[in-house]
């Protein structure tokens, strides 16, 4: 076989989001979201910059957290040296969840060829639907603005099973409170989460766990780096803007954004060339946690290649140094 295989960038990508992982799963169940998101941002900044690559932030999460990161729309990552590549990354995807010792914060990050993913910047929040590839083909555009009844019942043909033996990731706010009712009164099941709706994404679009779609408004950032891994797990993607303050509508307005556009998974990120990497940072459904034993600490990841459709369960021994 001489077929060349070209390097797989997740397998450095990884290592980024296990920095964050480690920095980060120290800092479970200490009620201080400043501090974990500091320190994880700087020490996944730290070997963002030992990456061979020319990357720049397409979308960040300044707008909805309100803070300064290294990791802001436009901020340069990677040394400079290496291919020029779009980069999303959120440090700790469930910061809340964290900080309380709940399960599901992760260390979440995607990258992909310069100008191949949607950069709505100053968008903050958007309307996302996801399912896996048993139930792909059933997701077409209408389905944003349909009844929830409407797209379950597609869904639910797609993968052969009743309504009600689905189950819904839903994010647990009031915005989504018609929506829940209107889950909840064709019979399909809500499993309605505090945080984390790119945990929400890989649960909906991976093949083994008892997800079946994602409905809902989280945030741009997490919606581009879920387009990532849904779509390097041949899943589908329906993305919209859905601003939620009167600011973001008129820094949408002035920006000359469409809010009626609906996006694909292709469109949210083009071409093949995509990278995912995630970290568990504490335990979850699709990850272990951040596991500390003295001068050891383990993490578990995934990254997912889309030209391959590889995805590699990762589990990484490392030798710590605290001083
Ligand atoms: P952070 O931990 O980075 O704050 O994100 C958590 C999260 O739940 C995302 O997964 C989601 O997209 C977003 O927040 C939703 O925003 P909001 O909490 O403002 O509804």
């Amino acid at each position: 076989m001489n077929e060349k295989i070209s390097p797989n960038l997740g397998l450095s990508l990884v290592r980024v989001t296990e920095a964050a992982a480690l920095a980060a799963g120290r800092w479970m169940g200490c009620g201080n979201a400043v501090i974990a998101n500091r320190l994880a941002a700087d020490a996944m900044a730290c070997i963002f910059n030992s990456l061979d690559i020319d990357g720049h932030i397409v979308i960040g999460e300044e707008g909805r957290l309100g803070v300064s990161s290294p990791f802001n729309s436009g901020a340069q990552v990677g040394n400079g040296n290496g291919p020029a590549m779009d980069v999303v990354t959120d440090p700790i995807d469930g910061t809340a969840r964290l900080i309380k010792g709940l399960p599901g914060a992760m260390s979440v990050a995607g990258i992909a060829p310069r100008s191949s993913m949607w950069s709505p910047f100053p968008a903050v929040y958007m309307e996302k639907i996801i399912v896996g590839a048993d139930a792909a083909d059933a997701l077409v555009p209408e389905c944003i603005d349909a009844p929830a009844a409407w797209t379950l019942a597609l869904v639910a043909r797609a993968k052969g099973k009743p309504v009600r033996d689905l189950v819904v990731f839903v994010l647990d706010r009031t915005r989504h409170k018609d929506m829940i009712s209107e889950i909840q009164a064709t019979g399909a099941r809500v499993m309605a989460h505090s945080q984390g709706d790119v945990a929400g994404a890989l649960m909906a679009a991976s093949r083994d766990v008892n997800v079946d779609i994602l409905m809902g408004t989280g945030g741009v950032s997490e919606g581009v780096i879920a387009a990532c891994a849904v779509k390097s797990l041949h899943g589908a993607m329906l993305g919209r803007l859905d601003p939620q303050t009167a600011e973001e509508r008129a820094g949408i307005r002035n920006a000359n954004l469409d809010t009626k556009q609906i996006l694909t998974c292709d469109e949210l990120v083009k071409g093949s060339n995509i990278y995912f990497a995630a970290t568990g940072i504490t335990g979850g459904v699709m990850l272990e946690g951040v596991h500390y034993h003295g001068e050891i600490a383990t993490t578990e990841s995934v990254i997912i290649r889309c030209e391959t459709g590889t995805r590699r369960i990762v589990h990484t021994e490392h030798l710590i140094d605290e001083g």
